[in-house]
Parts: structure tokens; C-alpha cells; sequence
């Protein structure tokens, strides 16, 4: 560990990086540290993930436990919940969650306790960032006054004369672009944007991930920085909207939207899919642009974008049930009392990730409609308590011909590469299809329902 850490430090070997958060996020981003040669301690405040860690086992689907187990084994990577720790660290990057609470507004007290974590051991020339999503002014305003509160100081400070600004440690945000279960970019592909509290600390955060990374973006401050992500999630968050919009609007006009959506996609400029779905899922696209709304009312400002694309999206589960229940009605049958067979409850196909999925939604609406629920999917062999639903006494019930054909009704809700669609079609008595994953069957497609 050096006591006197520069700026152009970060760029150099053998570094010591402290990782704050080992879930989908910061675990990555430990492994590649290790693979560029640096030394890794991953922090978190879960003991069952710490232990898991230094055992040599993964936790995530897609991360191999033959790497984790062969850093550890070379005493590149261990994990910890020993926050004095921090202090063998030259770098810290902090990964914890920020969701919104039960009132929809940012929850940051994952943050903020990583914070306070930090600053009794804070050292002069340490390198902190912040890489969790959250609205523009997050860094200055709630992490650095904590850091600064054992005296070492970090001035906000911007422009060619202030290159060179004295600083005790460094502070910067870099927001975390990772797309799990995307193959064919993974972390050290996607570039990465990054900017400082001060030029120093800008500078000293470019010289750390371009060791990681094949390209970093140097932006001029943090709230850029921060603002970028949130401006990357909401375009997602508001293209997704139009095409669900788009999509009730063509199924009533009997129009294929995915059809349309294919074929305005052979325009080579100015136009990019989205798809339509039962609503949004995952940690971001449905949480984040509501950290920017939120910060908004601060300037008097209505994010309106924002709210419409959250209400067509928020409808999305509600629509699907609806589908499930005019299909039934149309075999003379009605929802109450049907068996329904949910597909896939990871909130996108082929991760094990149920995070805000919508799945999760229409499995409670279908039941408060009187449907007796049961689902399949292959990456949860059975259900937990979550925040919001407790599925605890599910468990994914064989796809097997018979049980296809014993329930009323089977709506595909996530469309895993896994499931054979020739024969879900050819066994279950209804499909309903959100995501349009039945494309390509070519019989009995009269039992399948698009929506
Ligand atoms: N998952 C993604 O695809 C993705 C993509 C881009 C950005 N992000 C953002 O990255 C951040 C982290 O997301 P994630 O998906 O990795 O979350 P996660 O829930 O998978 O992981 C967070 C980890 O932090 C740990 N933790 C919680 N509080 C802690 C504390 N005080 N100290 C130490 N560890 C603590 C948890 O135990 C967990 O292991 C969020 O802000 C998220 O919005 C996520």
C-alpha cells in the first residue's frame, strides 16, 4: 500500500481494490480486477455470500465458481465483512443497492451506511467510487460531506485551472453498465464513463478502469456522470412504453407488431428495436427513472416522459391478465377457478434474476382473480419472500406433456431460450404469449393468443 498516492497511481500495478457489494455488480468487477492482476477484497454485509466467496462458490447464475475459487486459491481475491479492511485498500468502489422504497422515492441508505462505513477509515490518497445508479448530485451532496467528516477533504472543483487542485483523497462516479446474461458484451467491452469530483479525481478514476476496461469516458464532473446513466435507463424505460402502447394499439387493429417492429428495424439509421413484453423487470429500467423524478421536484420540474412511460408500463402485467381471462372466455371457462401455468418468472429469459419482474405481478393479479397459479421456470427451482409478494410455498412445477395439458391455460411470461415451444404449443390447452416467443411454431396455432 503507497502513502502517497497521485492521480497517475491508479494506472500503475499491483493495486489493492476494495469492492463494496458482491452482488451482480460489484462481483464482476472483482473478478476483473483480479484478472488484470490486482489484488481484490470484496466487502459485504451478507455473511452466507462473504463465506460462499472465500469457499470458492458463485451465487450468480452466469459467474462460473472456477474463477472465483481460482482467485481465491491464488490469494488474489477473498471476501470480508470486516469493514476496518478498507484501509489495506487503494481504491474502494462501492456497488451496494439503490432501490426505491415503499413509497417510490430513492432509497439511499444503502448508500449512506457505505458511506459512514468508509470515513472512520478513510486514508489520504485513497481512490473512492461510487458506481450504484442514482440521480445527478448524489456523490457531492450525501457521500462526500460523509467522507469529509474525519477531516481529509476532497473540494469540488472543475476547469482547466483546477487540473491540478490539492486534494486529500480522490472521489468519483462511474456508473456500472453491466447487461447480465449479454454475451457478447461483457465488462471489459462496454466503455466505461467517469467523472470526479475534481480533475484530480477524474483522473485518477480514468487511470483505475482503463486497466479493466477498453475505453473510458472522461466527463466533466460527477453529476454528468450520474445523469448519463439515467439518461441511458429512461430512453430504455420510455422506447419500451412506446411499443407496449403500440402493441395494444395493433393487437386491437389486428396488426403484427413484431412484424412491424422487424421490419422498421432494416432502416439502418435513426430507428432501434424495443419490444413489447408484460412490463418492465429488473433492478434498473423500472427503479431508476424514478430517482430522476424525484430529484426534479427539487427544481419544480415534472419529468412527464417519465410518468407516462411508468403508467403504460405499470398496465402491461394488468393487460396480460386480461388476455389470460377473454382466452378462457372464449373456451367458455372463467379465470376463477382455472389452472393457469405461469412460464418464467425471471424478469428477462435466460438470467436468474427476479427483481421487480413483472411475472411477480401477474402471478398476484391472477390470483386475486380467483385462478389457481402455479409456474414453471428453470433458473428457480422454487420461490422466496420477497419485499413486495411471498411466493415461499411455490415450487416450479415439470414441463412435462400431462402437466402441460392439465391446466386451463399456459402464459408465456418470460420466453427462456430453454423452453421447447413446439411442444408447450402442442401439449397445453391455451397459450398466451407475451413476448411472441411462439413465433416460430408452426402447428395448432389456434391455441396460441398474442398479447
Ligand atoms: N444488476 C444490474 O444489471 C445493474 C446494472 C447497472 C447498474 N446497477 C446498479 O448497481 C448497483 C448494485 O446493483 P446489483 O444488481 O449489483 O445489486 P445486488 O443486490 O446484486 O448486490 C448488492 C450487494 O450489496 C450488498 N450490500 C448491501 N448493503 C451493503 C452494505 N452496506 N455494505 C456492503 N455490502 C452491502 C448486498 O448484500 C449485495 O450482495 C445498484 O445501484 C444498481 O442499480 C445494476
Amino acid at each position: 500500500m503507497s502513502t502517497s498516492r497521485t492521480p497517475e497511481f491508479f494506472a500503475g500495478p499491483n493495486l489493492n481494490v476494495g469492492i463494496i457489494g458482491c452482488g451482480y455488480v460489484g462481483l464482476p468487477l472483482a473478478l476483473r480486477f483480479c484478472e488484470a492482476g490486482h489484488r481484490v477484497i470484496g466487502f459485504d454485509t451478507d455473511a452466507v455470500k462473504v463465506e460462499k466467496l472465500n469457499a470458492g462458490q458463485s451465487y450468480i447464475q452466469h459467474i462460473p465458481a472456477d474463477k472465483i475459487a481460482q482467485f481465491v486459491k491464488a490469494k488474489k481475491f477473498s471476501a470480508s465483512a470486516d469493514f476496518a479492511r478498507l484501509r489495506e485498500a487503494d481504491a474502494v468502489l462501492i456497488c451496494v443497492p439503490t432501490p426505491l422504497d415503499e413509497r417510490r422515492e430513492p432509497d439511499l441508505s444503502y448508500v449512506e451506511h457505505t458511506a459512514r462505513a468508509i470515513a472512520p477509515n478513510l486514508q489520504r490518497g485513497q481512490l473512492i467510487v461510487l458506481e450504484s445508479t442514482t440521480y445527478p448530485g448524489t456523490t457531492e451532496e450525501l457521500v462526500l460531506p460523509i467522507l469529509e467528516q474525519g477531516g481529509l477533504r476532497c473540494p469540488i472543483a472543475a476547469g482547466p485551472d483546477k487540473q491540478d487542485v490539492a486534494t486529500d483523497f480522490f472521489l468519483a462516479f462511474s456508473p456500472e453498465r453491466e447487461d447480465p446474461g449479454n454475451k457478447q458484451f461483457g465488462l471489459a467491452q462496454i466503455p466505461k464513463v467517469v467523472g470526479g469530483v475534481n480533475p484530480p479525481s477524474g483522473r485518477a478514476a480514468q487511470g483505475l478502469y482503463s486497466q479493466v476496461v477498453a475505453r473510458v469516458v472522461p466527463v466533466s464532473s460527477t453529476r454528468v456522470a450520474e445523469m448519463t446513466k439515467l439518461l441511458e435507463n429512461i430512453f430504455r424505460c420510455v422506447n419500451i412504453a412506446l411499443v407496449n402502447e403500440l402493441k395494444l394499439l395493433s393487437l386491437r387493429m389486428g396488426v403484427d407488431i413484431w412484424e412491424v417492429i422487424d421490419s422498421a428495424a432494416t432502416k439502418p439509421f435513426g430507428y432501434m428495436p424495443f419490444y413489447p413484453g408484460p412490463g418492465l423487470g429488473g433492478h434498473c429500467i423500472p427503479v431508476d427513472p424514478f430517482y430522476l423524478s424525484w430529484k426534479a421536484r427539487e427544481y419544480d420540474f415534472a419529468t412527464r416522459f417519465i410518468e407516462l412511460a411508468g403508467e403504460v408500463n405499470t398496465a402491461m402485467p394488468y393487460h396480460a391478465v386480461q388476455a389470460v381471462a377473454d382466452a378462457l372466455n372464449n373456451h367458455q371457462k372463467s379465470l376463477k377457478g382455472s389452472g393457469v401455468l405461469v412460464l418464467g418468472v425471471a424478469y428477462k429469459k435466460d438470467v436468474d434474476d427476479l427483481r421487480e419482474s413483472p411475472t411477480l405481478k401477474i402471478m398476484q393479479l391472477l390470483g386475486e382473480r380467483g385462478a389457481k397459479v402455479d409456474y414453471n421456470d428453470p433458473y428457480f427451482a422454487q420461490l422466496h419472500k420477497m419485499r413486495h409478494y411471498d411466493y415461499s410455498h411455490m415450487k416450479s412445477v415439470e414441463l412435462t406433456p400431462a402437466n402441460l395439458a392439465a391446466y386451463d391455460c399456459v402464459i408465456i411470461a418470460t420466453d427462456h431460450s430453454s423452453y421447447d415451444y413446439d411442444a408447450i404449443v402442442a401439449h397445453a390447452k391455451i397459450v398466451v404469449d407475451t413476448r411472441n416467443a411462439t413465433r416460430r411454431v408452426a402447428a395448432n396455432r389456434q391455441k396460441i393468443v398474442l398479447c
